[in-house]
């Protein structure tokens, strides 16, 4: 059964470790994170954006995938299916389907909208039990080549969002979506302890998990980073193990190119990834 992200992320926050999001993309990726997380015995959030949404055919084909899979693959551990940079619009539909966590992203609008905008969702969300992330400062990422440097976010601002009663809150600390450029400055952690100083036990969210080196990952959780979110780095290793297998030419070998073949390599490399990832943020064995 699909759980809100409440107790999980409380739990890492109090315990000083991460929950990790792992963004899903199909049916091999879905499998990939939920066994490695049930091998690993570790709670697990399946992130799932609107384009990726619209990919896999509607929340509700998502929602179907996902408890099927968690009652054939009988998955024990915590699982929260969450809706990732949600939309208003879209925060309403993957609600309706059945996900149990959404993210609502007011970043882009001035602090006083995103504040209406994220009070309405916090009563939406409430009333059916699911847990809410909010954002305060956008997240830089790569558009059309140009890579856009990731904004701070204000620590006040920050702190009028978490009272507002959201589960979770993820704030810009100068992390970006996807690789990050040779000339990335880092993880601004004057930034973080400001914000973390004024939100106190709110759990806060680390997007742009692909590239940021170990070292800051394990300050940022010490400065009270509960969650992180990771998407391109599972999407590199599966290129990368579906590309050694072609480039072996195994495809071409007997019944190498049965889909269940062929996309092995990729589902492996997920899971290294995932477990790689479970390990560095401390979730192991807490589910
Ligand atoms: P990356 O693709 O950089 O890992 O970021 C994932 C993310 O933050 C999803 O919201």
């Amino acid at each position: 059964m699909l759980v809100s992200a409440k107790e999980m992320l409380n739990k890492a926050k109090a315990g000083k470790y991460a929950v990790g999001q792992f963004n899903i993309n199909n049916l091999e990726w879905t499998k990939a994170v939920l066994l490695t997380a049930q091998e690993n015995n570790s709670p697990v959030i399946l992130g799932v954006s609107e384009g990726a949404a619209k990919y896999m055919c509607g929340y509700k084909t998502i929602v179907g995938m996902v408890n099927g899979i968690m009652e054939e693959l009988k998955i024990t551990v915590p699982v929260a299916l969450h809706l990732d940079h949600g939309s208003y619009e879209g925060a309403l539909k993957a609600m309706e389907a059945g996900f149990s966590s959404i993210m609502f992203d007011g970043s882009h609008y001035p602090i006083d909208e995103n504040i209406a905008k994220t009070t309405e969702m916090v009563k939406l969300t409430s009333e059916k039990g699911l847990s809410l992330e909010a954002e305060v400062g956008s997240i830089g990422g790569e558009e059309d080549g140009v890579v856009g440097a990731g904004e701070i976010a204000d620590a006040n601002e920050c702190k009028a969002i978490a009272d507002l009663g959201v589960t979770m809150l993820a704030a810009g600390i100068g992390n970006i979506h996807g690789k990050y450029p040779a000339n990335w400055k880092g993880l601004s952690f004057e930034a973080l302890e400001a914000i973390s100083n004024l939100t106190g036990d709110m759990p806060l969210v680390l997007h742009g998990g692909t590239g940021i080196p170990e070292d800051m990952i394990q300050r940022a959780i010490s400065l009270g980073v509960s969650k992180i979110n990771v998407n391109t780095e599972c999407q590199l290793a599966f290129a990368e193990g579906t590309r050694k297998y072609i480039e072996a030419g195994k495809d071409l070998e007997g019944k190498g190119f049965d889909p269940r073949k062929l996309l092995a390599p990729g589902f492996e490399a997920i899971k290294a990834t995932v477990k790689e990832k479970m390990e560095l943020f401390g979730s192991v064995n807490k589910a």
